[in-house]
């Protein structure tokens, strides 16, 4: 399912050496709290061409992420953040242009780390050739790119769930929580989401096969996961991190696991949420991993295979939710930090 929810793409207007126009947004200044728009700065330039062993991509497809809110800091993690000038960072899904590299030709359909911008020159060996016959371009940003290996390999390798056990997962809605959700159904779990709001929860359950979906906007969040959950909670699955976190604590069996893969309530505050539920990690036994998904980068061909073959016989849907134009990249992420997308968030650049 595709939602488009604003219309109108800009085209791009030739420059005067024929070359066509890029536009790129830059980091203007990093937020403190919240992020802004003037935070972003767009900048205008004929497009680049590449030198011996480069590849001209157009980009055609630009994914949002929370990890991005991360990059707009200069405190440590696990990737360095982006210096103020520099376009900011940000994964695109495009089309060779021109090619000096011989593993890539005009018309090949590509990935590639180009931040946010039209074009984009890379040397070969950083973009990956995608195969968008059977299924849409922009699904290798979704539920065909990072969000979906990391569903599967944080199910796979942290959660660990067994037939009949209950697996519990937060921004179910979203790019990452819908892979893992219809990952536990088809590994025959009972499959529990957490989402924002009736809409959310409505498609979890009636599009994706969820069990149940909770609501934490109803503000009942515990007596709702407990009715859920009847059997308790094995498998939890973290994209948000605080009050949700202490709740889910609450629910958890004996021997269960938690892979900690966001905690995007987190990320654009500058007084992080302290867990006051700790202890149910001790006496429960709880195995908790946090989860980078470039650890796996060597089995990413698994990866790829287990949610293609998913995604091609119709088991794995997804959602996407499209802004039109590269002037909309920073109210998309905004938006995305507070909860604004329905699906992968992605913006339509051509
Ligand atoms: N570790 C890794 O390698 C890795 C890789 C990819 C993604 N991630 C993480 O996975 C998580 C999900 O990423 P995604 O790409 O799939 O994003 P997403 O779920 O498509 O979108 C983010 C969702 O987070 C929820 N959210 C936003 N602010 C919130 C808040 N204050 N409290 C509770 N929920 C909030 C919203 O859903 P609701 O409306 O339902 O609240 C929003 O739609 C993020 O934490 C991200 O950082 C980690």
């Amino acid at each position: 399912m595709r939602i488009t929810t604003f219309p109108v793409l800009r085209r791009l207007t030739a420059s005067s050496n024929g070359m066509p126009q890029n536009k790129a947004w830059t980091v203007a200044s990093f937020p403190t709290g919240a992020l802004r728009e003037d935070n972003f700065k767009l900048v205008e330039s004929p497009a680049p061409s590449p030198k011996g062993g480069e590849v001209l991509v157009k980009n055609l497809w630009l994914s949002l992420d929370p990890y991005m809110r991360g990059r707009l800091s200069q405190s440590k993690s696990y990737v360095k953040g982006v210096e103020r000038g520099e376009v900011m960072t940000g994964e695109t899904a495009g089309e060779v242009v021109e090619s000096k590299h011989a593993k890539f030709k005009p018309g090949d359909k590509v990935t590639a780390p180009s931040g946010w911008q039209l074009y984009c020159c890379v040397t070969g060996e950083m973009l990956t050739k995608v195969d968008a016959s059977r299924v849409p371009l922009s699904y290798f940003l979704g539920c065909l790119g990072t969000p979906g290996r990391t569903a599967y390999f944080g199910m796979k390798d942290i959660c660990q769930p067994r037939p009949g056990e209950t697996v519990v997962v937060s921004a179910a809605s979203g790019a990452v929580g819908s892979v893992v959700g219809q990952l536990a159904k088809a590994w025959g779990t009972r499959a529990v989401g957490i989402a924002g709001g009736k809409a959310k929860c409505d498609y979890v359950t009636k599009e994706l096969g969820f069990d149940a979906c909770v609501d934490y906007k109803a503000g009942n969040l515990y007596e709702d996961l407990k009715a859920a959950c009847p059997k308790g909670i094995d498998c939890y699955f973290e994209n948000v991190g605080g009050t949700i976190l202490d709740t889910v604590l609450r629910l958890m069996n004996v021997k269960s696991r938690i892979a900690v893969c966001g905690l995007i309530s987190d990320y654009n505050t500058a007084d992080p949420y302290g867990v006051k539920m700790f202890r149910s990690i001790l006496v429960n036994r709880i195995k908790l991993q946090g989860l980078i998904v470039f650890d796996w980068l060597e089995r990413y061909p698994e990866g790829n295979k287990a949610l293609l073959d998913l995604v091609a016989s119709g088991r794995l849907k997804t959602r996407e939710s499209v802004l039109a134009g590269i002037e909309q990249a920073p109210r998309g992420l905004i938006g995305l930090l507070k909860g604004q997308n329905f699906g992968k968030q992605l913006v339509k650049l051509h």
